[in-house]
Order: C-alpha cells, then structure tokens, then sequence
C-alpha cells in the first residue's frame, strides 16, 4: 500500500504521521512545493519509528516522480483561511493550485482513490475529478468526518457526555450550508431531541458551523488540523483496508435524496474502489429541503469555476 499525501503543512503532515503510525502502508508519500520541508518532516518521523513501533517508510520529496503508483492519496494542498475569511474566499486561489496538483499527480498514478480537503471543499473536489476524468467513486472529498466530529464534540460538552456516547452526522456542504441532522443524534442511545430542548440544538449547530472558523479566530494563522488529520486519516484507513465502513463524505451524488450530479455531503460506503455506495438515510423533510439548498449552492460555485477557467 502506497499513499500519498500533497501538501506538508500542519494538515499534510499531521496526516502522514497519523497514517504511518496507524502502519497500514508499506510508504507514505508527502510531496510539497518547498524544498526541504517534506524531507525534512520525513526525517524527523522516520526518526520516530523504533519509539512508535511502525516500519512505514516516509518519504519527503519536491518531485511527482517520487508519488507514482499511489494507492491513496489526500490532497492537503492550497491556502488556509485568515480570521474573517470564508473558505469561498479561497477559490480562485486554490483552483489554480489543484488544477496543477490534479494533473501531476493523476500522470502517475491513474488508479488511485483520492480523497481533496483543499477549500472551498466541495467545489475543489469536483475541480480535482474535473481534471483528471477520474471515475466519480474514485474522487471524494473529507468535510463530514470533520463536522461531525465537532457536532459530537460540542453536544459532548453541552449535555456532559463522553463524545464516544454522541451518535450524530453531518451532511451537506463544508460551509454556510452545512447540514448538521439532529434527527440522527443519539446521546447514550436517546434522540438529542428528546434530551435538548430546540433552542439547545439551534445553538449547537450553529457551533459546529461556525466550528472551523473558531479555531481560525483563535490560531489567528492557519486553520485546525488535528481534528482534520484524524477525519482524513479515517477516511484512508477505510478505502485501504475495504473496510466498508459508512463515513459521512463528499461524494458524486446520483439521485440520491433526490439530487444528481453534483458533490455534496452524504453518508457514503468507503471500500478499495473508493465510494462503493451513496447510502440514503430516514431524513426529516426540513433535512432533506437543506440538503437541496446545500447541492443548489455547490452547483453554482462549481459553474463559477468553469467561468474562472475561460
Ligand atoms: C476546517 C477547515 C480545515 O473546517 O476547513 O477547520
């Protein structure tokens, strides 16, 4: 198993240190336009190996070459948001990036599964799958994982739970329409909506939208990785041990809820071949009306960036 990761920032390389001492590959690649950062970070894992236990070989490299024959890869590659930025605001900027990372990438290493979490993240993901003609299942993007994670975490901490007592999911875009869905949040096993009254559940969610930009405020430079890193960490364990597992990702919708062609938020069932399955939950109607909000505004940008091209 070979995996690559573009881009050795906080959120690249905090990615290759979780993926190798979670020894599921045989090499993790992390490939950056910097020289001497990759290889510099590689060094100081790889020195790390006789302490955590894992034989995974890390290499740094400024080269493509090097990524060929990739199994996996996460694209980390792009700006981050400033304070007071929208992730939207990085479009332009990050297209360019991902349009060149796509290209280079896919030259050697056609079958790879690729997992984007560049922003704007729904429309970087269908801008990489764009220019490589990728297979749709093949191409996905990680933002569910980590809302989700942050949804549990704030109901956690609201209601006095462990977060591993939070049953939840969020769908939808990685932004303004985000659909975070308490009909599907259980705490130790009840419906949030028979624990928290409205007005809790309001704020809760609006939390965990605004989760991203939180952390942005505090950092003041750069945006979070660790919650990141392990959301798309746990994407990659899933495609490269076929495990099936169904993770909340931005997937190519195909009528599912009764949307199409267009990537979007939705439970998804992650094997070797990448989304083996868009799964269809019991949504409530104002769920499902949010959810089509969220694919209308994805598809727009979208159409924004074929403009931005000519
Ligand atoms: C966040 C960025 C990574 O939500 O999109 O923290």
């Amino acid at each position: 198993m070979k995996i690559t990761v573009v881009g050795a920032g906080k959120y690249g390389s905090t990615t290759v240190q979780r993926l190798a001492e979670a020894k599921i590959a045989d090499e993790v690649v992390m490939t950056d336009i910097v020289e001497g950062l990759p290889q510099g970070l590689a060094l100081d894992m790889m020195q790390s190996r006789s302490i955590e236990g894992f034989e995974t070989r890390i290499t740094g490299t400024n080269s493509y070459e090097d990524t060929a024959g990739s199994d996996v890869c996460v694209v980390t590659a792009g700006l981050p948001r400033k304070p007071g930025m929208s992730r939207m605001d990085l479009l332009e900027v990050n297209a360019k990036i991902i349009r060149d990372v796509a290209t280079k990438f896919a030259a050697g290493s056609p079958n790879a599964v690729v997992i984007v979490v560049s922003n704007p993240l729904d429309e970087m993901t269908y801008l990489f799958r764009e220019a490589t003609g990728f297979p749709a299942e093949r191409v996905m993007g990680q933002a569910g994982m980590l809302d989700t994670a942050r949804f549990k975490h704030f109901v956690a901490e609201d209601l006095g739970v462990s977060p591993l007592e939070v049953e939840a999911i969020t769908l939808g875009s990685h932004g303004e329409t985000m659909v975070p869905v308490p009909s599907q949040v259980r705490v130790a096993g009840k419906p949030l909506t028979v624990v928290a009254d409205s007005a809790t559940i309001e704020k809760l969610v609006q939390k965990t939208r605004d989760g991203g930009a939180e952390i942005v405020g505090l950092l003041k430079t750069g945006s979070a990785y660790y919650a990141p890193s392990s959301a798309a960490a746990a994407m990659v364990e899933a495609i490269a041990g076929d495990t099936n597992e169904v993770m909340p990702v931005c997937a190519w919708m195909t009528g599912q809820y009764g949307i199409s062609d267009v990537y979007l938020g939705a439970p998804a069932k992650l094997g070797r071949r990448g989304v083996e399955e868009v799964v269809e939950l019991p949504l409530d109607d104002a769920e499902i009306t949010a959810l089509k909000a969220a694919a209308e505004s994805v598809r727009s940008k979208c159409a924004d960036l074929a403009n931005l091209q000519g």
